[in-house]
C-alpha cells in the first residue's frame, strides 16, 4: 500500500521536512550509492524504474549546481525529465504558480516538481494546494522539492552539506564544530542549517559576519533552542584572534542581488570582513576543510583561488555530492527506496485550539461591585476585562481600539482604561457590551490573538455566569485581517497567489509564518 511507505509522496520544502532519522537514512543510502558508483558496483537497486513518473525542473531564479545535479540525478533514473522554460512561460503573463502546476500535474501519472523561486514558501503552499486538488480528483499527490526559495531555505543543499561534513568525519556524527562565514542574513543555505545540523549529536557553531550580514535573530534563537552552542564574531580577523578555530569552515558569497542600497554601499568593507587572507594559512589546523555552496565570485571570492589546490579545498567534492544526495532524494520521495527505513519519522501535525480556558465563577459576583468605575454596569451582556493589563494607558487604548475594529463592535457599548483591581499603579482596559449574550468561537480566537490574557465575562441578571480567560492561540489562520509582512512570502497579498496566511505561535509573543518562516510580533500580523 502506498500510504504505508514512509517517504512516498513526501515533499521537501524545508530541511525539517525530513526527521533527523530520515536524514540519516538519506545519508546512509547516499553513501552506499556513491560507493557503488565510484567502484563500479551495481547501481540498479538505486534506480527508479517508472516511466510514468515525471520530474519537472522549474527554475525561476538562476542556477547551475542545483539544476544540473537534479537534472543528472533525474536522468539516472528511468523517468521522464522535463525542463520548464520559466522565463518564457505564462507566469510572465501574470499566471499564478498554482494554475501552472495544476496543468503540468495533469500531464503525468505521477510527478515530482523541483522549484527554485524568489518567492518564499512556494513549495509548502503548492504541496497543500495540489494535495487537496489531487484528492479531489482521485489522483496521487505530486511531490514538491524546494531548490532554494528566496532568502528562506535550501534543504537539498543542506542535505548535501551534511553528507559532506559526515564524510569528512568518517561518518562520526557525535560532534561538529562548524564556522559559518559570510552573508548569513540572505544565505538560505545557512538558514537551512538550523535544522539540518541536528544530524550531529553535539553542535557548536561560530557565526562570522559583520552586523549588516548577521544571521537573523530568529535563526540564532532556534539554533540555541536546538541545543547548539553559538559564538559570534564580526569578522574573520576577530575569529582568527579568538584562537578557537573550527576544522569545518562554511563560506557563503555576498548575495548582492538581495541587498538593499544601504548595504550595497558597504560592499567593499563587508566583503573584506569575510574574505580569507593568505597570512592566516599557517594558523589553520591540519585536517581542516573549507566549504562553499558555490558559485564563487570569479574576481572577489571569499575563498581566494590560491587555496584551490590545497588540502583545504572541500568545496569541489561538496558540490559533486549534490548529484549523489539528490539521486537518492528522488528515489525516496518516489517511494522507490525507503521501505526498509526503521527510525523515527515526523510527529503528526496537530491543530491545537487550546486558547480558551474556562475559569470557575467562584461566587455569584455582583456586577455593580466589579465594574463600577466609569462604566455603566451591565445587567445582561458581555464584559471583556483585563485588556492589555499592565501596559501603559496609551497601549491599552490602542488595544481597545484594535479589538473594536477587528471584532466589528459597532453596537451600543462602552469602554475605558481603569486601574487594575489589585493595584493603583497598573492599568487595564474594559469593554462592556450590554445585551450581547455570547461571542462566537471565531471571534474569541481573534480576541485571544489581539489581546491575550484578557477575560470574557458572560453576565446575566447582574451576575457573572461564565468566565473565560484567553491565551495566545497556538496557531492563527483563516482571518481576513491578517497577513505575513514579508513581501517575498507566497502569502503576501501583493503576490496575488491566493495562499491564505497561517502563523504558529513560536514564542511568547512571536508568530512565525508557516510558509516563509518570518517571525512577527503578534501585533504585526494584523492589517487593521
Ligand atoms: C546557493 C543558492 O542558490 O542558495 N547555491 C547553490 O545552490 N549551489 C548559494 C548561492 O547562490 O550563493
Amino acid at each position: 500500500m502506498t500510504s504505508k511507505h514512509p517517504f512516498r509522496g513526501r515533499s521537501i520544502a524545508v530541511s525539517a521536512d525530513l526527521s533527523v532519522d530520515e536524514q540519516r537514512y538519506l545519508y546512509q543510502k547516499t553513501r552506499e550509492f556513491k560507493e557503488a558508483w565510484t567502484h563500479g558496483g551495481d547501481l540498479s537497486p538505486f534506480r527508479i524504474e517508472d516511466p510514468q513518473l515525471s520530474v519537472y525542473l522549474m527554475f525561476f531564479e538562476d542556477s547551475t549546481r542545483t539544476k544540473e545535479s537534479f537534472r543528472n540525478a533525474a536522468q539516472f533514473h528511468n523517468v521522464a525529465v522535463n525542463i520548464f522554460d520559466a522565463k518564457n512561460s505564462s507566469i510572465t503573463k501574470s499566471e499564478s504558480i498554482v494554475d501552472t502546476i495544476k496543468m503540468l500535474f495533469g500531464y503525468s501519472q505521477r510527478s515530482i516538481f523541483i522549484l527554485r523561486t524568489r518567492m518564499e514558501g512556494v513549495c509548502r503552499a503548492l504541496q497543500e494546494e495540489l494535495g487537496r486538488y489531487a484528492e479531489q480528483i482521485g489522483r496521487e499527490a505530486p511531490v514538491f522539492i524546494n531548490g532554494g526559495d528566496g532568502r528562506h531555505e535550501h534543504p537539498t543543499q543542506e542535505y548535501l552539506d551534511e553528507f559532506t561534513f559526515l564524510e569528512q568525519r568518517q561518518w562520526d556524527d557525535s560532534h561538529i564544530h562548524l564556522a559559518l562565514i559570510g552573508d548569513l542574513l540572505h544565505g538560505r543555505t545557512v538558514h537551512s542549517k538550523v535544522d539540518g545540523l541536528k544530524a550531529f549529536k553535539e553542535v557548536k557553531v561560530d557565526l562570522v559576519a559583520p552586523l549588516e550580514l548577521a544571521l537573523p535573530d530568529y535563526y540564532e534563537k532556534r539554533m540555541k533552542a536546538n541545543g547548539f552552542e553559538v559564538e559570534k564574531y564580526e569578522s574573520l580577523d576577530k575569529y582568527m584572534a579568538s584562537g578557537k578555530l573550527s576544522d569545518c569552515w562554511y563560506f557563503t558569497r555576498l548575495q548582492l542581488e538581495r541587498m538593499g542600497e544601504e548595504i550595497l554601499k558597504k560592499e567593499f568593507q563587508l566583503r573584506k570582513a569575510v574574505t580569507f587572507d593568505q597570512k592566516w594559512t599557517k594558523l589553520i589546523q591540519d585536517g581542516t576543510r573549507f566549504y562553499h555552496p558555490l558559485p564563487r565570485h570569479r574576481e572577489k571570492s571569499v575563498i581566494p583561488t590560491f587555496l584551490d589546490r590545497t588540502p583545504l579545498n572541500g568545496w569541489d567534492g561538496q558540490s559533486i555530492n549534490g548529484y549523489f544526495t539528490r539521486t537518492i532524494e528522488l528515489a525516496i520521495c518516489a517511494g522507490w527506496l525507503g521501505s526498509d527505513f526503521s527510525g523515527r519519522g515526523l510527529p503528526e501535525e496537530t491543530r491545537d485550539e487550546s486558547f480558551i480556558h474556562e475559569e470557575p465563577v467562584t461566587r455569584i459576583t455582583q456586577v455593580q461591585d466589579r465594574f463600577k468605575v466609569g462604566i455603566k454596569p451591565v445587567d445582561n451582556g458581555v464584559v471583556i476585562d483585563h485588556i492589555a493589563k499592565g501596559y501603559s494607558p496609551e497601549e491599552i487604548w490602542h488595544r481597545i481600539d484594535k479589538i473594536r475594529r477587528i471584532l466589528n463592535l459597532n453596537c451600543g457599548s462602552s469602554h475605558g482604561v481603569f486601574h487594575s483591581e489589585q493595584s493603583d499603579k497598573t492599568f487595564k482596559g474594559i469593554i462592556s457590551l450590554p445585551d450581547v449574550m455570547r461571542i462566537e468561537k471565531y471571534d474569541l480566537k481573534k480576541l485571544a490573538a489581539v489581546s491575550p490574557g484578557c477575560t470574557v465575562n458572560i453576565i446575566s441578571k447582574q451576575s457573572v455566569k461564565e468566565k473565560y480567560r484567553l491565551s495566545m492561540p497556538p496557531q492563527i489562520f483563516k482571518f481576513e485581517e491578517i497577513s505575513c509582512k514579508n513581501p517575498e512570502c507566497v502569502t503576501f497579498p501583493a503576490a496575488c497567489q491566493h495562499v491564505p496566511p497561517f502563523f504558529y505561535n513560536s514564542g511568547e509573543k512571536i508568530f512565525t509564518c508557516r510558509y516563509c518562516g518570518k517571525d512577527h510580533e503578534y501585533r504585526e500580523i494584523w492589517d487593521i
